[in-house]
């Protein structure tokens, strides 16, 4: 081992994407916290730029060159910075991102996360590293150092698994982080109480495919126990949960609903599609009805249970008719928000094997539009639906837009702007709905 760098180094780093990167780019200033880095929110100010990335989409990719573009016009102009690129397309890119940006110093994907120390020490040597070997799944090394949390700080995301064992046919993800592996649950209680100790009411599990926890690991917790523990933790107020699968959706689950009233009433259940071919061509292993029965039994255990989803519009070989069907599902669930997005192809994904026709560009963009169009009435709705009434509200901070206005959150999700001050962040208050907005409302403490 080399000594530790230098103290006073200030790292900076660019998170695109879901919350495992938010939370490895956590992890990441934590452990080079340890090597004398403080973060800095100017990259110009920075000796290490690292961009954690993410490739589901398209889009998100091309996000991250532009990004990267400016970074590098930074460093051909002398500033004395390492770059590196980490996250999925570092994971998915490897070697070929090295290959094509001669002034990149670091490439590692999710798994160089517990020893990026020691990558970042060899970069900063003078060294051009790539690392995206995947690690042993038994001896998986998650990070345990537990980020310091600001004393404003409402709520906290914990890491419970990492990978995805599922083979979405779309999906890049089971490429980019490896097979699924499940921390161990009592590394789990002890982080989420490390940051109740800190002043964190709000825990988030998080994890590619949640519900799947523990059950290939013998004698660990299911899912359902693990909320079960969680909900034990004195000084946990709130509990949510991202992202989980319907497919392993089970009663244990649905029986926490009932027994746990610290878990939210919010639930983020992805469905893709309403269509049962559709399902079936992306590996879903779920259909329609059994989705909707699983709705069904979740809000029989708990009455004011609110649901959001994602979509995928325009999978290859997508009908008008088979797009109705996921039309008429987001109806019928009545879903009170969701992610939509168009197919896109991604490299080394099983859907490019497909023989299905490719939607032309502007037929998905079309349903898409009509699909959001939709899901913004029924938003707006839920959200009006709230005027004259009085709700709970998790008090977070300052509004992003009005001075005096601070903002929290309903255990169903909904943020509320009210005006007071931050003597009652990490405070539950009631407050009344005076205007409802698609996504946000305004509201008086009562
Ligand atoms: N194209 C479009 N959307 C995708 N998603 C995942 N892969 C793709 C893809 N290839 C969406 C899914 C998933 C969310 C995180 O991103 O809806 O639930
Ligand atoms: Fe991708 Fe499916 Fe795994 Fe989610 S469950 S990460 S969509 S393969």
């Amino acid at each position: 081992m080399s000594e530790p760098i230098s103290a006073e180094k200030k790292v900076f780093i660019h998170t695109f994407g879901c919350q495992m990167n938010e939370y490895d780019s956590a992890k990441i200033r934590a452990k080079l916290g340890t090597d004398g880095f403080t973060a800095t929110q100017d990259p110009g100010d920075a000796d290490l730029i690292l961009l954690n990335t993410c490739s589901i989409r398209d889009k998100a990719e091309q996000k991250m060159h532009s990004a990267l573009g400016e970074y590098r016009r930074m460093k051909k102009n002398g500033q004395p910075v390492t770059i590196g690129i980490a996250g999925c397309v570092a994971q998915q890119e490897g070697d070929a991102l090295l290959k094509r940006y001669s002034d990149l110093d670091l490439v590692f994907g999710p798994d160089g996360v517990p020893h990026v120390n020691q990558l970042v020490r060899e970069a900063m040597d003078g060294k051009r590293v790539l690392d995206t070997e995947f690690l042993d799944l038994e001896t998986y090394p998650f990070v345990t150092e537990v980020e310091t949390v600001d004393d404003q700080q409402v709520g906290a995301f914990v890491t419970i698994q990492k990978g995805c064992d599922n083979k979405c046919t779309f999906c890049i993800v089971p490429t980019t982080r490896g097979a699924e592996a499940s921390r161990s649950s009592s590394q789990i209680v002890d982080e989420v109480k490390a940051l109740v100790d800190q002043g964190v009411v709000e825990i988030t599990l998080i994890g590619q495919n949640v519900n799947s926890y523990g059950l290939k690991t013998p004698g660990e917790k299911t899912f359902a126990e693990l909320l079960y523990a969680v909900s034990d933790v004195e000084g946990v107020e709130r509990i949510r949960y991202t992202t989980s699968h319907p497919r392993d959706m089970g009663d244990d689950v649905v029986q926490a609903y009932r027994d746990l009233p610290k878990l939210s009433s919010y639930l983020h259940l992805p469905v893709q599609s309403g269509n049962n071919r559709i399902l079936r061509r992306m590996k879903r292993y779920y259909k329609r009805e059994r989705f909707l029965e699983i709705c069904a039994a979740l809000k029989d255990a708990r009455p004011d249970l609110v649901m959001t989803t994602d979509f995928i519009v325009g999978f290859p070989g997508e009908t008008e008719e088979q797009f109705e069907d996921t039309m008429t599902l987001l109806d019928e669930v009545g879903f009170i928000g969701s992610y939509s997005f168009k197919y896109s192809p991604r490299p080394g994904t099983p859907a490019l094997r497909l023989k299905d026709p490719l939607v032309p560009n502007d037929v998905a963009g079309a349903r898409l539009t009509r699909l959001q169009n939709r899901q913004r009435e029924l938003s707006s709705a839920w959200t009006r639906g709230h005027e004259g009434k009085v709700v709970d509200v998790l008090v977070e901070g300052w509004s992003r837009h009005d001075p005096g206005v601070i903002c929290g959150r309903t255990d169903t999700n909904l943020m509320v702007n009210f005006p007071g001050d931050l003597s009652l962040v990490r405070k539950t208050v009631p407050v009344r709905v005076t205007r409802g907005f698609t996504h946000t409302a305004r509201g008086e403490r009562v």
